[in-house]
């Protein structure tokens, strides 16, 4: 039998082995915390499975009452087996009005985002659609959550009234109590973003010249459906650079400043929806890394591989629940410049696009080695274990020698062995980056504090300009 004593001690070793600081005997005397001792899982509704997209139209008919739906998708996904599943459902399940917008645009902007919203608001009018669904890869599935929230509830300032400060106001998305948004499906066709799990929706702010979003909870889909036949169809590039996306969320989140490492918000309603890594994003992030690891190269070089092609979508989910609250740190906050500064670089395939793109997955990959080369001292052991798991178990030895100013080094070496395997482009000068630019991609990347104020390690101007200039050549 163990005593309470026994079981207090028990529980003591184990919070402070997560960092939870309940160590201590806990008492309620208002102590005042300047760090936030509090992090929530904010959770999401999914469903996995070979097919599950042909049960949308008994989701939205028999669950979720609607009579009239708009889908959302870009010109190239509308014409994939897919979007004929989607309909085939909506019309067996009789629903009896369905709008398609395919106008989605690949790396969505502010004005694409207000083209959706001006869609959904005028040209449907905000009272003829009981819900929406988005089809397709994170584009599609950012620009569904943000016209659906704008129509709904239009700001009074503008646009950048919802926007992540400070490049917008932050302004909280207005409370249930003022009524609920319409419920939104998202079926991923790509298995990287993980947007169908999270509260995010991103776009590139053409006047700053780099990403930024809308980020709360109340963004989440009403429900992710996550069928890997749908990622059947990715050519090479998207299935690869999207699966690097995959690496860098779990990765990112896994390594990012521990939630109790935070100040503490003035207000609870001003916790960030990226809180820093914490033992519940942990698991998340573990699984979908090894998963990802484990997964990812054979499901590009064999997509008819089911197995590997649907826990890659799995890995891309999990990792969505991970970062959707830990938050990802420099490899993102550093992508949102590279991706929309680019002039010149467009991938050989894979992207419908007429415009030039670093597409999002790349563009955040490309950084990552420089990134946790200069991250790695901050949290050796978060690093250490993610180039173990990266490298494989046959290496065990090795992560016993590696000393912890090295780890960064290691975790980085992992990476650019990866980037070798899969012959993905490497080195911004790649892209059409000089050491020029790296004025501008560093004051594109200042204004990114939803994910610059998680970095294990504090960045400012000095160090990203090192950090870039690292980046340049691999
Ligand atoms: N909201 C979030 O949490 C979150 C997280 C990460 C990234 N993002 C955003 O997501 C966007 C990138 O999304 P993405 O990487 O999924 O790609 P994407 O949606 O931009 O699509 C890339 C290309 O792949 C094509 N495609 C998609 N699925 C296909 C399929 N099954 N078969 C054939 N072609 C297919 C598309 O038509 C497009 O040409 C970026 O804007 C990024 O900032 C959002």
């Amino acid at each position: 039998m163990v005593s309470s004593f026994g079981i207090r001690a028990l529980l003591s070793r184990r919070c402070h082995r997560l960092g939870l600081g309940l160590a201590t005997r806990a008492t309620y005397s208002s102590q005042p915390f300047e760090n936030d001792p509090i992090c929530e899982l904010a959770a999401s509704n999914l469903r996995f499975g070979p097919g599950s997209t042909a049960e949308v139209g008994a989701d939205l008919k028999h669950v979720l009452s609607a009579e009239r739906v708009v889908v959302f998708t870009d010109r190239n996904v509308r014409k994939l087996p897919c979007m004929q599943v989607l309909l085939e459902s909506l019309e067996t399940n009789g629903i009896s009005s369905v709008v398609i917008y395919d106008q989605v645009r690949v790396e969505p902007t502010d004005a694409s985002f207000q083209h959706a919203i001006d869609f959904l608001t005028n040209t449907v009018g905000t009272d003829n659609y009981d819900a929406v669904v988005a089809l397709g890869g994170g584009s599609t599935m950012d620009t569904a959550k943000a016209a659906n929230l704008y129509a709904a509830f239009p700001p009074k300032g503008g646009f950048f009234d919802y926007v992540n400060p400070p490049v917008g106001k932050g302004l909280p998305v207005p409370a249930i109590s003022q009524g609920s948004l319409p419920p939104l499906i998202a079926i991923p066709t790509t298995a990287g973003t993980g947007s169908e799990t999270t509260g995010v929706a991103i776009f590139d702010d053409t006047k700053t010249q780099s990403k930024t979003g809308i980020a709360n909870r109340r963004l989440k889909p009403t429900l992710g459906i996550v069928d890997p036949l749908n990622t059947l169809t990715q050519p090479r590039e998207v299935a690869c650079y999207s699966g690097l996306d995959v690496l860098c969320h779990a990765i990112e989140s896994y390594t990012a400043l521990y939630f109790n490492k935070r100040p503490k918000p003035e207000t609870p309603l001003q916790r960030p929806t990226y809180q820093g890594s914490n033992p519940i994003s942990d698991i998340w992030a573990l699984f979908a890394l090894e998963t990802a690891a484990q997964n990812l190269q054979l499901a590009i070089s064999d997509p008819e591989n089911e197995d590997a092609r649907a826990k890659m979508l799995m890995a891309s989910s999990a990792a969505g629940m991970g970062f959707g609250n830990a938050g990802v740190h420099l490899c993102h906050g550093m992508s949102y410049p590279v991706a929309s500064q680019c002039k010149s670089y467009t991938p050989a395939s894979g992207y419908d696009t007429d415009h030039p793109i670093v597409p999002h997955g790349l563009s955040v990959f490309v950084n990552a080695p420089a990134v946790f080369r200069f991250t790695g001292v901050a949290n050796p052991e978060r690093h250490r274990t993610c180039a173990q798991i990266l490298s494989g178990a046959s290496t065990a030895p090795k992560s016993k020698q590696v000393a912890d100013a090295d780890v960064g080094l290691w975790l980085a070496d992992e990476l650019m062995e990866l980037a070798v395997r899969l012959d993905v482009p490497m080195g911004l000068r790649t892209f059409g980056y000089t050491e020029e630019d790296i004025p501008s991609l560093v004051q594109g990347t200042l204004p990114q504090h939803r994910v610059t104020k998680i970095s294990p390690r504090p960045v400012g101007q000095a160090e990203l300009e090192d950090l870039f200039a690292d980046a340049l050549d691999e």
